[in-house]
């Protein structure tokens, strides 16, 4: 059985298979057909955080795909203390066929997978965004045709979804550059861990803007503060506003540089609407791919 708390708990061929599943059932669904897969099949989901995309993605997905799913808050589930963690996991997972979380702890995450039963995907936590990171996968390689030997620069936080992204740069062989300040970098030693694990790792920190985006392909940003760090807007605010993603950083990328974000947006502090709305911007197509994205992790992980 196969779990989602981290990508690193996936093979390379499996993030392969995932895409190439991904990209099937997005064609397919663009000529107007909706296969239904996972027919009688339950999703249930758990999200202790606030979500537009992660929710209402699988939720389309796993209808269009045949199947049903139900929600709970953490505080509905009982995971506010009512019961214990592993006898929620047990109970959701005898119920469901497969079960997405959104917590805080990564680790609650990883404690629910042990005792659910059935596959667990992480749909969020504070370290980790591991649908996002394969959406994102896939939405380069629908645009640039590849994926592999592209660049991608992070200008911002080294985040959950920094730190997806770069797990999925060492797995897909894409050049990962997180330029940001250097207090907010991700830690060396996942950097350290993915290039022993994967020898053309090509993973650099930086806070030099100039330098990293000259030959970018993408440039990537996210939120300053993410859910949960909001009492650190003020002084994130500070820190990062030099690293704004706007028509002047754009400027010194390479012409053909497209613009990600995965949404929610700040608009006019990590990114300014010129460059959300410009013609760079791929945002809205992330946004759109995370529900094929998502019935090809579904149709894979429960077939
Ligand atoms: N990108 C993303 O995960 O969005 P939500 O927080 O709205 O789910
Ligand atoms: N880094 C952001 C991602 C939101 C999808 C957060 O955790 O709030």
């Amino acid at each position: 059985m196969n779990q989602l708390t981290s990508l690193s708990e996936l093979t390379v061929a499996d993030v392969k298979a995932i895409l190439a599943s991904a990209r099937e059932l997005k064609d397919r669904f663009l000529a107007g057909d909706r296969p239904p897969l996972l027919r009688g099949r339950v999703l249930t989901m758990i999200f202790e955080k606030p979500s537009l995309r992660t929710r209402n993605s699988f939720e389309a997905a796993i209808t269009h795909l045949g199947g049903g799913s139900t929600f709970l808050s953490t505080k509905d589930a009982g995971l506010d203390g009512r019961e214990a963690l592993a006898d929620v996991a047990r109970v959701l997972g005898s119920y469901a066929d497969a079960l997405v979380l959104r917590t805080f702890s990564q680790k609650l995450i990883e404690e629910f997978a042990r005792h659910a039963g059935c596959p667990v995907i992480n749909g969020l936590s504070d370290e980790r965004h591991p649908c996002q990171a394969l959406t994102d996968a896939f939405t380069v390689q629908e645009v640039f045709g590849d994926i592999r030997g592209r660049k991608l620069v992070f200008v911002g936080d080294g985040n959950n979804v920094a730190r997806s992204l770069s797990i999925a740069a060492a797995m897909l062989e894409f050049s990962f550059t997180l330029c940001g300040p250097r207090d907010y970098w991700l830690e060396e030693s996942l950097l350290a861990d993915l290039r022993a694990k994967h020898a053309d790792a090509d993973l650099v920190q930086t806070e030099d803007v100039p330098a990293a985006v000259c030959d970018a392909d993408v440039i990537y940003t996210d939120v300053w503060a993410s859910m949960g760090q909001e009492s650190e807007a003020d002084q994130r605010k500070n820190a990062f506003a030099p690293y704004q993603v706007n028509a002047a950083l754009m400027a010194q990328a390479p012409i053909e540089c497209r613009f990600m974000h995965d949404l929610p947006a700040k608009r006019g502090l990590e990114v300014t609407d010129e460059v959300l709305d410009g013609p760079q911007s791929l945002a809205f197509q992330q946004a759109e791919n995370r529900m094929h994205l998502a019935k090809g992790l579904l149709a894979w992980l429960l077939r």
